[in-house]
């Protein structure tokens, strides 16, 4: 098994340039199921779930032609229904959304239960019941998801009682191509969201709202082709402005939507680093101590979910006591056990996780990355302090980072993959 091997401690400068969205790409590329044309997807950041969902439509009759490292060409007129293999499907979280993208096309699919990282029950009930408001009959049986309507989807509201990223996706997937007009009450609004009905529209869907919690979908008969570039992914950003914070560094992070980084630029200051944004740019540095600060994750644009374990590691740096309130999944702090290696003073209680933070006492330690935001932490936790860290499981981080390894050498990162 490969490890991640850093020597920690030394500031980075310089420029990363941030890659297209890892959970845009996953749900544009699955509603290629919907397209009988053929698209092309720009942008395309080289991960293994993005790796895994080009694999799924291959499985599933579509031809994949890679143009480019970062552009792929998907015709998906041949595509069979209900053919994804289980195996694939049970790889990633996202695979949900063949569901919806299938029942736009077919009027009925079967997928496996989806697989992806563990932060407890990750229940899909939201999906289910905006499926079954647009007249699909829904059974999950031997861990497999069965959707069948009578005729195709029916358009109609769905309200959903939490505020789901999936769900919201999936919903609108199965709407495009429904008889009449859906709304998505109660809609999650991250910029993957907005993402995915672009593409939908600049295919000839017509959906409006998106990036609102109403989303309104006005079915169309057909959609066509179109080539289509990925919006840069919020998370990937976010973990190398923390990076800058935690190493005393100066990183230049471009390519990016600075408005998509708000809630962690915001965060990031009121630690004491300083935040630079530019059009599509934000430089990120510190030179004084950090402050504690108190954090509370929630869906955009509130501050990310998918940002807690780097964060947490940036108030393991900071002088006093910092509290981490996880308000989207109900288990996401098994990192800490790792944090602890490295000499972290961290209590978890239920959703709450209070920080004692202290940066003389971090030192570098073997870890595992326990997921893929975890291991992200692992990594700047490792430069961030002094002394080697050597990081297990690392193809968690390698299915949502493209390139870590040597976007991090680039800005003077002691850091390298080594064989067992
Ligand atoms: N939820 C329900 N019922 C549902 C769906 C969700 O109760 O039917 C609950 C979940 O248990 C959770 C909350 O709603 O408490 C939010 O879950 P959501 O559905 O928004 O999560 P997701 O769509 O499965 C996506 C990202 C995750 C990210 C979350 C929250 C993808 C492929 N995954 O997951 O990203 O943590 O939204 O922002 O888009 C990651 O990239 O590392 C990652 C885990």
């Amino acid at each position: 098994m490969d490890k991640i091997a850093i020597n920690g401690g030394k500031p980075l400068c310089g420029e990363i340039a941030i890659s297209g969205m890892k959970n845009a790409a996953v749900a544009i590329l699955l509603a290629n199921i919907m397209v009988e044309d053929e698209c092309i997807i720009e942008n395309l950041p080289d991960i293994s779930d993005v790796n895994r969902s080009l694999d799924i439509l291959s499985a599933m009759g579509a031809t994949v032609t890679r143009l480019t490292h970062n552009s792929v060409k998907i015709d998906s007129k041949n595509i069979i229904a209900c053919s994804a293999p289980d195996e694939l499907v049970k790889k990633m979280r996202a695979s949900y959304y063949v569901l919806g993208a299938e029942l736009a096309r077919f009027g009925r699919s079967s997928v496996a239960c989806p697989g992806g990282c563990d932060f407890g029950v990750r229940p899909i009930d939201q999906h289910i019941k905006g499926f079954e408001a647009l007249g699909a009959t829904v059974s999950v049986t031997d861990n497999h998801i069965v959707a069948v309507t009578a005729g195709g989807v029916v358009g109609d509201s769905v309200f959903m009682d939490v505020v789901s990223v999936g769900a919201t996706i999936n919903v609108m997937l199965a709407a495009v191509k429904a008889k009449g007009v859906t709304v998505i009450e109660n809609a999650a609004r991250e910029p993957h969201i907005v993402d995915t009905a672009n593409f939908l529209n600049a295919c000839g869907a017509k959906i409006s709202g998106a990036g609102t919690d109403v989303i309104k979908i006005t079915g169309v008969p057909t959609l066509h082709g179109v080539t289509y570039e990925l919006v840069p992914d919020m998370i990937e950003a976010g973990t190398y402005m923390v990076l800058a914070a935690s190493t005393y560094g100066k990183i230049k992070i471009s390519n990016i939507v600075p408005k998509h980084l708000e809630s962690i630029s915001a965060k990031l200051v009121e630690m004491g680093a300083q935040v630079i944004e530019d059009d599509d740019s934000v430089t990120v540095t510190r030179s004084g101590d950090l402050s504690p600060i108190t954090v509370k994750t929630h869906p955009y644009p509130g501050f990310p979910t998918d940002m807690n374990p780097q964060m947490c590691v940036l108030m393991c740096l900071a002088n006093g006591k910092s509290r981490m309130i996880e308000g989207v999944w109900d288990n996401r702090f098994r990192y800490v056990e790792e944090l602890k290696r490295m000499g972290a003073e961290i209590e978890v209680a239920d959703t709450v996780a209070t920080i004692n933070g202290d940066p003389q006492k971090m030192q570098g330690a073997n870890v595992r990355a326990i997921d893929l935001r975890a291991g992200a932490a692992m990594i700047i936790a490792g430069l961030s302090v002094k002394g080697h860290t050597e990081i297990e499981d690392i193809f968690h981080i390698q299915r949502g980072y493209e390139n870590i390894i040597g976007k991090l050498q680039a800005v003077g990162a002691d850091i390298e993959i080594i064989s067992d």
